[in-house]
């Protein structure tokens, strides 16, 4: 089995065609001007080694650890001149670091996870075990705006990339508008919702668009209703269409100056697919068209076990805080046998979570060859 490289998850990422020369050098060649002697020494000190390291990977172009890609490109292309060393730093703490087994007090990147359950049963998602994912069992659940918030005023200053999701649909929380206000604009660098769009209203809309979110990730993995209804299954491509549809109208009339990048993602499933059929089909509906990898996660706990020996980078990389507080290293254990322990206020902080020692033994028995280690012994996450 090949392994799954969690830093590249996109296999193809298209933005709107526009006649500007290469995006991603023109950012480079501004994040290397920016980084003079005088504007590192005037950082705070745990940046200062980060941004000299950027501005040599910079200078090396291609030989460089990091480097601007598209994506990248496309998220400096919104930032203010004082953000970017701050989202430099950031994003090479999530670049770098994890290939360097490099850890500091905070996650580079942390998921937060409104609702557990999903509204629909997508062919290729763990959502699909439905002994595990019943709305109405204890395991499940919709998290309390309350420990959102805390968890939030916590990281804040601390970790910059969110993604406000992970293993259910998080519009479906009750209270979606009550979370959406405890982000605030220009709090974080970056911060990530990924939706169906099933029930994506105009109060909703309104509540992301004067919430601090930058990228609004639509998954729709398909072109053609056919093919969008047999994938996405519970799902209608007309619904999800009309919806995204009413976001764009809400966010050119009311929120003509809102910096939101929006993206329609699909997951690399079948041969019926293609970048250029969804770039057609989305192209005007987003702002970004992209593929990511599959990763056979709906099925991790009975696949055989696979042999791969790397360690997984993701443990240096992510950390999730599911609906009830609890902390998991990982989504593709769906079910929480890795589960570092429970957040609560004045109890288990983010920072001591991430590191914990069961955080530090899973990492040691990755690094020996994941020496057994279950279930990421069956799964390919490198
Ligand atoms: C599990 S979903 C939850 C959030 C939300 N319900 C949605 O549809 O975006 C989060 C993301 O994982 C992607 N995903 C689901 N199954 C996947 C798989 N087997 N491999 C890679 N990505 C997957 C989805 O397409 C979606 O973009």
């Amino acid at each position: 089995m090949s392994a799954y490289v969690k830093k590249h998850s996109f296999q193809e990422f298209s933005v709107k065609a526009d006649d500007r020369a290469d995006p991603a050098r023109a950012q480079a060649a501004r994040a290397s001007a920016s980084l003079t002697e005088a504007l590192i020494a005037s950082r705070p000190l745990p940046e200062r080694e980060v941004l000299k390291s950027v501005r040599a990977d910079l200078a090396a172009g291609e030989n460089g650890r990091f480097k601007i890609t598209a994506f990248i490109a496309a998220e400096m292309e919104k930032l203010r001149d004082a953000d970017l060393p701050p989202y430099l730093f950031h994003r090479y703490r999530y670049d770098v670091w994890p290939a360097e087994r490099k850890l500091d007090d905070y996650p580079p990147y942390l998921q937060l996870e409104p609702v557990s359950y999903c509204n629909y049963r997508c062919t290729f998602c763990f959502q699909t075990d439905r002994k595990y994912f019943k709305k109405n069992a204890e395991n499940m659940g919709v998290m309390d705006p309350g420990l959102f918030r805390e968890v939030l005023e916590e990281a804040a200053g601390k970790v910059e990339f969110f993604s406000i999701a992970s293993r259910g649909e998080p519009l479906l929380h009750p209270e979606f508008g009550k979370l959406m206000a405890a982000v605030k604009p220009g709090r974080f660098l970056g911060l990530k919702i990924n939706t169906n769009a099933a029930v994506l209203d105009d109060e909703k809309s309104r509540a992301i668009l004067e919430s601090g979110v930058s990228t609004l990730v639509y998954s729709a993995d398909a072109a053609t209703p056919a093919l969008y209804a047999k994938l996405r299954v519970g799902g209608q491509l007309s619904r999800v269409q009309k919806n995204i549809e009413r976001f764009q109208e809400i966010r050119a009339k009311e929120y003509p100056g809102s910096k939101i990048i929006t993206r329609v993602s699909g997951v690399r499933v079948s041969s019926e697919q293609s970048i250029e059929s969804m770039r057609s089909y989305w192209g005007s509906l987003a702002d970004q068209v992209t593929f990511v990898a599959y990763n056979p996660w709906e099925n991790i706990y009975e696949a055989a076990e696979n042999g791969i020996a790397e360690p997984c980078s993701d443990l240096w990389r992510r950390m999730f805080v599911w609906w009830n507080g609890l902390v998991n290293p990982c989504d593709s254990d769906y079910k929480s046998m890795l589960a570092v322990g429970k957040w609560s206020a004045g109890g288990n902080s983010l920072s001591d979570l991430w590191k914990s020692e069961r955080y530090q033994a899973l990492r040691a028995a990755h690094l020996a060859r994941r020496a057994g280690q279950a279930p990421c012994n069956r799964c390919s996450v490198v």
